[in-house]
């Protein structure tokens, strides 16, 4: 059940700093400050959100856009905070922001061995559309590429 004290927000400047070191934290090859931060305060082709705890940013995820197609860039939850169900929600929050944007199709990479995303993916929806060989340059691990038609809005 997710905690009630978390709050969504779309990801601003503020934020950018704490983002990154859950990027660092979670992610063996993470983007750099930069990266994050161009996309975060750039905001043409990108949308991020945060969880927000006592203002503490403790996860994050976002998506980058172009005409009716968005490709999940990023999803992170700080250790401490997994299994709360704030993965989950932010995953909605996103799809919800597709589907008022009139995004169509939403793709996405995941590490074969990464179960928890998988899982998570799946029950989203998500379905596998293809296989990434050596996709990931620290260890050569294959990614899925999984991806989910939106319903249009009524
Ligand atoms: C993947 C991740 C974002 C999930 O966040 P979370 O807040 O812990 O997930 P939730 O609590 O919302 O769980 C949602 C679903 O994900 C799956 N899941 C999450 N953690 C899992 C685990 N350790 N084992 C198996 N399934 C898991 C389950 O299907 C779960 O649904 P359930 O609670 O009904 O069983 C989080 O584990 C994380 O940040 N991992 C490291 C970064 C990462 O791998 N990001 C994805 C890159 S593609």
């Amino acid at each position: 059940m997710i905690d009630n004290d978390v709050m969504f927000v779309r990801a601003a400047e503020e934020h950018v700093a704490q983002m990154h070191e859950i990027e660092l934290e979670v992610f063996p090859t993470p983007w750099s400050y930069e990266s994050l931060e161009q996309d975060v305060c750039g905001h043409e082709i990108a949308y991020y959100i945060v969880g927000l705890v006592n203002g503490r940013v403790v996860s994050y995820a976002g998506f980058w856009f172009v005409l009716d197609e968005a490709h999940i860039t990023n999803v992170a939850v700080k250790t401490e905070y997994r299994r709360k169900g704030i993965g989950r929600k932010m995953m909605e929050l996103l799809l919800e922001k597709a589907q008022e944007m009139g995004i169509i199709t939403v793709s996405l990479e995941v590490r074969v061995s990464n179960k928890a995303a998988r899982d998570l993916y799946k029950s989203l929806g998500f379905s596998v559309a293809g296989l990434r060989k050596k996709y990931y340059a620290n260890n050569d691990e294959d990614a899925l590429l999984m991806s989910k038609i939106m319903e249009p809005m009524k």
